[in-house]
């Protein structure tokens, strides 16, 4: 139990004066849009988000489980945090701590053990009982991990215009959650529970009210997107493409994006949606893990090399400026160097525009942390480090490709220096461009001249557009 008078100060302020809190994600895009959805809710509780941790009456770590480093970030993150909260102590100022997101699920009650500063530990399918969690952590530290029968999206909190606004003219907008997939490596079966998708109907509205406070660019997310299977407005089952052609009629809406695919579910008719949907951006995060079919198949990834060399063919075909972007594991238990070469050139096959790559790391619970033959950590590194400066060769050549093209760019935020503005080309590279901030939230097609290691830098083609509404 908490000392009484500290129960009775936490009480007396939760009354009276606005309270500060301080949301730190680690991981994937999912955690950010939680982040969000965790601030709207404590929102009317009076906690107002801030930059500075040492103001925060309330300290969200949103963590991930994915690789054993982000886990270890977390406990070491929790550490700094023990010693904040003393001295806020000392000053007369009581701190909560709590720990949200997939390491939250996986370990549950053992976070309270491993350090007791934290009174609260929520898992991703509970963030809609924050207010009652925050409240009843007052008496005594609580743990909610378990997977509710009603849905936490009819009870999270919309955000207001103003919030949204704020975050700026591109959003997530979660659509699926968690995976019934159970690649071997993988633990967000087991964190992020099995697949459901958001009826489209709750999509358009939250589609809808993003739109209207300012909202260009939509990226739908999910665990498994591409296996959205939610129910339609017609009270049919819609796929991922249906809603893309739904939320493509909202009005204010210029861009889409999904993210992430699992290359078995990317049917026909989302194919269909990249040849005539010009909302929907021509990039696409698919990922591969790897070109050897002996450890495809040891991942249960269930399908060929070959299999994804082909749809992407024939996705290609369907839009021919696609760009494409992976995820790869290297060092997977038994991995030869014929296998890794097998990745290699894979992707010199299909040639990526970006990628992200890791290190194989064994998860405990997963059917890969029990496999013989763990690769060395020195071998892993030296092939993350062929893998990853062959992708950044790409990347490089796909940029510079850009070079003298004019490319439609949605205008996010003021440039580097003044009288610039900067936004994204289709596919999410940051372009600059000499322009005045009147751009925010305006698409327009800009000439790209010249391409440096992470931006590229353009001029716009009708200097006129700049100044109308
Ligand atoms: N070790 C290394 N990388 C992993 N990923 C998922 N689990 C592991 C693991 N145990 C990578 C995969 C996945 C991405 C989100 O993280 O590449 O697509
Ligand atoms: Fe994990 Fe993705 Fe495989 Fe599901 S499909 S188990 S989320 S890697």
């Amino acid at each position: 139990m908490k000392p009484a008078s500290d129960r009775a100060e936490f009480a007396a302020r939760e009354a009276s004066e606005p309270k500060k809190l301080f949301i730190k994600s680690f991981g994937c895009q999912m955690n950010v849009y939680d982040a969000t959805r965790m601030a709207d809710v404590l929102a009317p509780e009076g906690y107002e988000e801030t930059a500075q941790i040492e103001q925060a009456d309330l300290i969200v770590l949103n963590t991930c489980h994915i690789r054993e480093k982000a886990a270890e970030k977390v406990f070491s993150e929790l550490g700094k945090l023990r010693q904040l909260k003393e001295e806020r102590q000392a000053r007369g100022q009581s701190t909560r701590i709590a720990v949200a997101g997939c390491v939250a699920q996986a370990e549950g009650s053992e976070i309270l053990r491993k350090q007791r500063a934290v009174d609260l530990v929520v898992g991703p399918q509970n963030y809609h009982r924050l207010p009652d969690l925050v409240r009843e952590s007052v008496s005594q530290p609580v743990v909610d991990t378990e997977f509710p029968v009603e849905d936490k999206f009819d009870h999270l909190t919309a955000p207001s215009d103003e919030k949204i606004r704020e975050r700026g003219v591109s959003a997530f907008l979660t659509v699926q959650e968690g995976c019934d997939k159970f690649c071997t490596f993988c633990v967000v079966p087991y964190t992020r529970g099995a697949e459901i998708s958001r009826p489209a109907a709750k999509i358009v509205a939250e589609a809808e009210v993003l739109a209207r406070a300012g909202v260009r660019e939509i990226t739908l997310l999910g665990q498994n997107v591409d296996a959205y299977h939610g129910m339609g407005e017609d009270g049919a089952i819609w796929s991922l493409a249906r809603l893309l052609r739904r939320l493509a009629q909202v009005e204010g809406i210029l861009r889409l994006r999904f993210t992430t695919s699992h290359p078995n579910d990317m049917t026909d008719d989302l194919i269909e949606a990249f040849a005539d949907l010009p909302a929907l951006m021509p990039f696409l995060h698919l990922p591969v893990q790897s070109g050897s079919d002996a450890i495809l198949q040891a991942m249960n990834r269930r399908h060929s090399a070959q299999d994804y060399v082909r749809l992407i063919e024939k996705i290609r075909r369907a839009r021919p400026d696609l760009a494409l972007s992976s995820d790869f594991i290297v060092g997977f238990p038994g991995e030869t160097d014929a296998d890794f070469q097998a990745t290699l050139d894979l992707i010199s096959e299909v040639r990526f525009a970006s990628s992200f790559s890791f290190k194989y790391s064994p998860r405990p619970g997963t059917p890969g942390a029990e496999l013989p033959d763990q690769i060395d950590e020195a071998i892993k590194t030296e092939r993350l480090y062929r893998l990853q400066e062959l992708v950044e060769r790409q990347r490089q050549q796909f940029n510079a490709s850009l070079v003298g093209q004019i490319t439609p760019v949605l205008f996010e935020k003021p440039g580097r220096h003044e009288g610039q503005v900067a936004g994204k080309s289709p596919y999410l590279q940051p372009v600059q461009v000499d322009g005045r901030v009147e751009l925010i939230g305006r698409q327009v097609p800009v000439e790209i001249v010249r391409c440096g290691s992470n931006s590229l830098f353009g001029r716009l083609v009708d200097p006129g557009s700049e100044g109308a509404a």
